[in-house]
């Protein structure tokens, strides 16, 4: 691609209609990057992007059709992306362990894990029509056995078994699919405890940390390496 340096970084956001999704979007944007805002609402998702100036595509992450139809969206406006976030996720069902159903699992891997199968099956042909192509998996602390079992960090205080499962699985799919996929750069980004809707606004962190790691990812250069999981000071232990 002879014009491939001059032309802008075109990035999709999963759930960027709010919360760490959201706050990417407007870093990215205000860094230079073409940002296209996914959502599967269409009136949040339209809000969103008119507040941010950025074009709206609607995407479902638990949905074969409608991740299906985002791709194909974005064929034929833009052509290609350089940068897929996967960042929409769900917390799914929490309260005491032995509550929690095989059906309420289901539901939260479904959005969760086979989300990220589902967009990461569609948009690696349009990923490999970027010169540097790079998938970011918004993973989290609460999916590291690490992090899980050191008395010092907040997230070894909680027993959240399917949503921590979820994201352990995030890890590994980014760990395996940067194996498999030697031509585009899959790393993925724990945000650390950030308030947001997702906790209540409990976290301890604003959405600008929350969302230092991700943007770190999604503007390093292409030496950077694969494989990864980073936070905003550094490297997560698995
Ligand atoms: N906040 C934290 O402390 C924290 C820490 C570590 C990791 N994370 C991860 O960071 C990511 C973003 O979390 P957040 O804190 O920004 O949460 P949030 O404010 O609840 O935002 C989540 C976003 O994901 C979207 N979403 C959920 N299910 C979807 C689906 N099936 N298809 C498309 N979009 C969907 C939501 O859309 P709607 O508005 O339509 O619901 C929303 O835009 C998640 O993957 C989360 O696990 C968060």
């Amino acid at each position: 691609m002879a014009n491939s340096e001059a032309r802008k970084t075109i990035t999709f956001i999963t759930g960027a209609n709010k919360g760490l999704g959201f706050e990417t979007a407007r870093r990215l944007i205000e860094l230079g990057q073409t940002v296209i805002i996914g959502a599967r609402d269409i009136e949040r998702g339209q809000a969103a992007a008119k507040k941010l100036g950025a074009r709206f595509v609607q995407v479902d992450i638990a949905n074969d059709d409608s991740v299906a139809n985002a791709a194909k969206d974005i064929q034929s406006h833009e052509g290609y992306i350089d940068v897929l976030i996967n960042n929409a996720g769900i917390l799914g069902a929490h309260g005491p362990v032995e509550t929690l159903t095989g059906p309420e699992a289901i539901e939260l891997f479904n959005t969760n894990v086979a989300g990220i199968v589902r967009m990461t099956h569609a948009f690696v042909p349009l990923l490999k029509k970027s010169e540097h192509p790079v998938i970011i998996n918004v993973s989290s602390g609460m999916g590291s056995f690490t992090l899980t079992h050191d008395p010092k960090r907040v997230e070894s205080t909680f027993a959240a078994p399917l949503y921590t499962a979820s994201k352990a699985a995030v890890t590994m799919l980014t760990t395996q699919y940067a194996k498999g996929l030697s031509d585009i750069r899959v790393n993925a980004a724990d945000p650390g405890y950030t308030a947001t809707e997702f906790n209540g606004n409990t976290g301890t962190q604003t959405v600008t940390e929350g969302t230092d790691a991700i943007v770190a990812l999604a503007t390093e250069g292409p030496e950077a390496g694969t494989g990864r999981i980073i936070d905003r000071f550094g490297t997560v232990g698995w």
